[in-house]
This record gives structure tokens, C-alpha cells and sequence, in this order.
């Protein structure tokens, strides 16, 4: 995780974000410090990046690179805003002794991969439309060894994978079928014939960007709605407030790299 302390909305590359609209950074701090003891309280370990002025976006950590299985394939960002912040992220894999693949492909890091670890024995998903190109899902598969899935997202409000759907546990997503083009649709379909299904009101939200320990959900606190199918499937949702990030284009999800070992 990366701390907000030099989030700013100073340019728009996404459709929630608004140059004209004020943010307040203590209170993006303030929320984000919750989210992080939140996973603290969960048990799980968290590693801090240092933030850097001049990127605002950096706090969306989530974007740096793409782990699994004790490799770290790097993000090459597709706006120039944010190309500075994958060198900080490059750097951080090295001195924790990770495994770490350069990227030659355009691709935005769990922006845009999910990894399912007991579909198929280890499914990649990976999202094509907005930000990552198409080569850098190949180009992942190689570097981690994964079957990678590709779907397309048609919705530039779902920019990301991650704001469109998450892994809830070793084997299920949730995803708002909206978001992805018919035929991608078809495919989760079949992948994940058990998956919980979230509706627009649950995604704009921003409820799908969620991180899961396979019991525990951590999501948006203004995705109620999902809140409660989640519950109904058998999780416990953990509801986290970060409306401030939410003006950035991001919530939980964006702001958690997983470091999977
Ligand atoms: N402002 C950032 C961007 O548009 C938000 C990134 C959100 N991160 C994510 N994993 N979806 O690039």
C-alpha cells in the first residue's frame, strides 16, 4: 500500500475524475489509514511504498505490478501521468528479494489481472479495453507460468478489471456482467457457473473493487446492496469508507498490491 499523502485529482484519465472537484487529502489519509488497519485487524501483513511527489496517483498501488506465485510481472502505465510510479514498484519487488519481469507490454498490474488459484489449478483473468493492451496478456502468461483469460470490458466507467470484477475466493468471483463485452460474458459464464452476480448500482459504488481473504470481503462502504449478497453467499463483508479515493477513480481494491507467494 501506498499513503494518499500527495493524492490530488490534477488530471483526469478516467471518467471519476474531475479536475474542478475538491479534494480533501487529510481525509483521503485519514480513510486510508482505516483501510490498512483494517487489513491489519485481518491478520495480514502490509508493506508500505513511499509516496512520492508529483504522482497523485500513486496511492493506487494496485497498479504497479501483477504477483503470483512469488513473481512480480511489472506495469508499464498507459498514461504518461503515472509511468514514473512503476519504477518506485520495480524497485520495492527488488528489495524484498522478489522475483521481478520487466514488462515490454502496455498493462496496468492487478488494475487489470486477477489471479483464481484453484480454477483450473490457477487461472490468470485479465482485462483488455481501456489500459492494458492485449500483447501484455500473453506477455504475462510467460513471465508467470498462468493460463491468462482475456476479457474485454466495454464500459469506460469500468476502466479497470478490478473495478469490474474480484476473486472472493480460491475458486469464485463476483462481476457485473456489464461491464464486459457479450461474448466475455460468456465466457465467465462458463468459467464461474457459481459466481455472485453484482448489478450496476452494486459497481458504480465501486463495490467490486474489493479485496478477499476467502472469508473475510473488505469493500467500499457505499456498496451495501453487494454488501448483503455477499453475506447471503456466505462471506462476512467489512465495509471500509474511501469516498475521498473514490475521486481519483479507485476504492480498496486499487490501493492493495497482493503479494502472493
Ligand atoms: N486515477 C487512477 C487511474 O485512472 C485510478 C486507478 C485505480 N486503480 C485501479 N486499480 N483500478 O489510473
Amino acid at each position: 500500500m501506498c499513503s494518499p499523502e500527495h493524492f490530488a485529482v490534477e488530471y483526469a484519465i478516467n471518467p471519476w475524475m474531475d479536475v474542478t472537484t475538491p479534494v480533501d487529502r487529510d481525509l483521503a489519509v485519514k480513510q486510508w489509514d482505516r483501510l490498512r488497519e483494517t487489513l491489519v485487524g485481518l491478520g495480514h501483513e502490509v508493506h508500505l511504498l513511499t509516496p512520492e511527489q508529483g504522482l497523485p496517483d500513486m496511492v493506487y498501488a494496485a497498479n504497479g505490478a501483477f504477483m503470483v506465485d512469488g513473481t512480480a510481472y511489472g506495469a508499464r502505465f498507459k498514461h504518461e501521468q503515472r509511468a514514473a510510479e512503476a519504477a518506485a514498484h520495480h524497485a520495492f519487488y527488488e528489495s524484498q528479494g522478489w522475483r521481478f519481469i520487466a514488462p515490454s507490454e502496455t498493462n496496468e498490474g492487478e488494475g487489470d489481472f486477477a489471479y483464481v488459484p484453484e480454477t483450473h489449478g490457477g487461472l490468470i483473468l485479465a482485462g483488455h479495453g481501456f489500459r492494458t493492451e492485449i500483447p501484455a496478456h500473453a506477455e504475462a502468461q510467460e513471465a508467470l507460468g498462468r493460463p491468462v483469460v482475456s476479457l474485454r470490458l466495454v464500459d469506460p466507467r469500468f476502466y479497470h478489471l478490478d473495478v469490474a470484477l474480484a476473486a472472493i475466493d480460491d475458486s469464485n468471483v463476483v462481476y457485473f456482467p456489464g461491464a464486459f463485452s457479450a461474448a466475455s460474458q460468456r465466457v465467465l459464464t462458463q468459467l464461474f457457473p457459481d459466481a455472485v452476480i453484482a448489478d450496476d448500482e452494486d459497481a458504480l459504488a465501486f463495490g467490486l473493487n474489493l479485496v478477499s481473504d476467502g472469508a473475510n470481503v473488505v469493500l467500499n462502504s457505499e456498496a451495501a446492496r453487494l454488501a448483503g449478497k455477499l453475506k447471503a453467499a456466505g462471506y462476512t463483508p467489512v465495509p471500509v469508507e474511501l469516498a475521498e479515493l473514490k475521486k481519483g477513480g479507485g476504492s480498496v481494491k486499487c490501493c492493495i498490491a497482493e503479494l502472493r507467494h
